[in-house]
């Protein structure tokens, strides 16, 4: 999956400005919202009961920890030049490669992938609940819609996939190469299964020649955007689909990551798609795509890493440990907007909370790149 190529000649879309009333919640928002905080934390549960160490209740796998630097474009359109993007700025960044479940299983069992990235040392007004925070999250996924349009549903695919946490996952593993050849019949009439893909059904792809997706949307200075991180230098892009074979390496995934950033740099781009009608382009629902003929992912920033060590015991610690990626740590002018955003807000909080608890470490968020001590 690519997002468009945004070109000098791009025309200038017209976008909506936010409004209230973009937005709203259905009646029963605070219930849902705490049943599928109960079920992660049962998730949780389960795994520290096995491990006895706390992983995230969700995208538990890290395939790889990575700074880099963000730069901001100049002479951005006044459209684009909004919140963090509003002027030409650089700024460090520290991103976690990850993959759904909340249990760590072997690569053979091919799961969705996400990508979070930190921005550190951000200046503005904040969110309610982050108000000491100096960083700016972006937490991705790599598909362009949320796999469920509502809270319900999320609920209703998380108590199916609770029960598979750490006990089945041999389960798992069985399944998934069965369901990569249900989804590879499902692709090629056109669509994609979630159900199929978390449960082991994702193709077997190059994590780093992956495009990642906010798929929610987020205010956006005065408008309402989504994001997409897309690999952009040739050595990221010429992995873009290349399928894999795993020979039974538990990790594949990060040992290619390692291995990669070893011999070398790589860029990506930060794009954004403004959202031009609510109709075809809506805040609460976030598994409608919305459509790029309308109004295209537009760069508006470059992230480079250099070469580097991307998985070592002090920036495991660092970073996998101590830090927490939240869409709610962010400035106002990108607060996280619709159903499912709202709903991560507490999940999160907690998700965090549970691994300091029960590791006895404290997550803190950084002022600083210095502040990752070790990083
Ligand atoms: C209601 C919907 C969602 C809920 C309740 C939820 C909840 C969570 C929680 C609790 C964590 C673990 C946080 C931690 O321990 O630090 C997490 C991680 C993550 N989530 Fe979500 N999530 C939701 C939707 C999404 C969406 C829409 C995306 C992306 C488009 C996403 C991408 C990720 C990623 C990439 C991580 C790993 C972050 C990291 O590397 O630390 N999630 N999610």
């Amino acid at each position: 999956m690519s997002a468009a190529h945004p070109s000098p000649s791009t025309p200038l879309v017209s976008p909506v400005r936010y409004m209230p009333t973009l937005e709203h919640p259905a009646p029963d928002e605070a219930q849902v919202t705490a049943e599928i905080s109960q079920t992660m934390d049962k998730i949780q549960e389960k795994t520290f009961a096995d491990s006895k160490h706390a992983l995230r209740c969700v995208h538990a796998k890290s395939h790889g920890l990575l700074i880099g630097e963000l730069t901001i474009r100049d002479n951005l359109p006044p459209e684009f030049a909004q919140g963090l993007f509003s002027k030409a700025a650089k700024y460090k960044v520290v991103m976690r490669l990850s993959t759904t479940p909340g249990d760590i299983l072997e690569d053979s069992i091919s799961t969705p992938r996400g990508l979070a990235v930190k921005v550190i040392g951000v200046p503005g007004e904040r969110v309610a609940g982050s108000a000491d925070d100096a960083t700016q999250d972006f937490v991705l996924i790599d598909s362009p819609v949320f796999q469920c349009p509502d809270l319900k549903g999320f609920l209703n695919s998380l108590n199916l996939l609770e029960p598979t946490t750490d006990r089945m996952k041999s389960m798992k593993k069985l399944t998934s190469a069965v369901a990569r050849g249900a989804e590879a019949v499902v692709e090629a009439v056109g669509g994609k299964s979630a159900a199929l893909t978390s449960l082991g059904g994702h193709p077997e792809t190059h994590i780093l020649g992956e495009t990642f997706y906010s798929a929610t949307p987020i205010l956006y200075g005065d408008y309402v955007a989504k994001i997409g991180v897309i690999p952009v230098s040739p050595n990221l892009t010429e992995l873009t689909d290349k399928r894999l074979t795993n020979n039974g390496e538990p990790n594949m995934l990060r040992n290619l990551v390692v291995d990669f950033f070893l011999q070398n740099a790589a860029s990506w781009e930060i794009r954004v798609q403004l959202c031009t009608n609510p109709e075809t382009m809506p805040i609460e629902d976030a598994s409608v795509q919305w459509p790029e003929a309308e109004s295209p992912y537009i760069t508006v920033g470059r992230i480079d890493v250099a070469r580097q060590d991307a998985w070592h015991i002090e920036r495991i610690d660092a970073i996998d440990e101590r830090l927490s990626f939240s869409p709610w740590h962010a400035l106002a002018a990108h607060r996280p907007l619709g159903a499912i955003n709202r709903a991560r807000k507490p999940a999160y909080a907690a998700s965090a909370s549970f691994r300091a608890e029960h590791n006895h470490l404290t997550i803190a968020e950084p002022k600083t790149l210095a502040d990752l001590h070790g990083g």
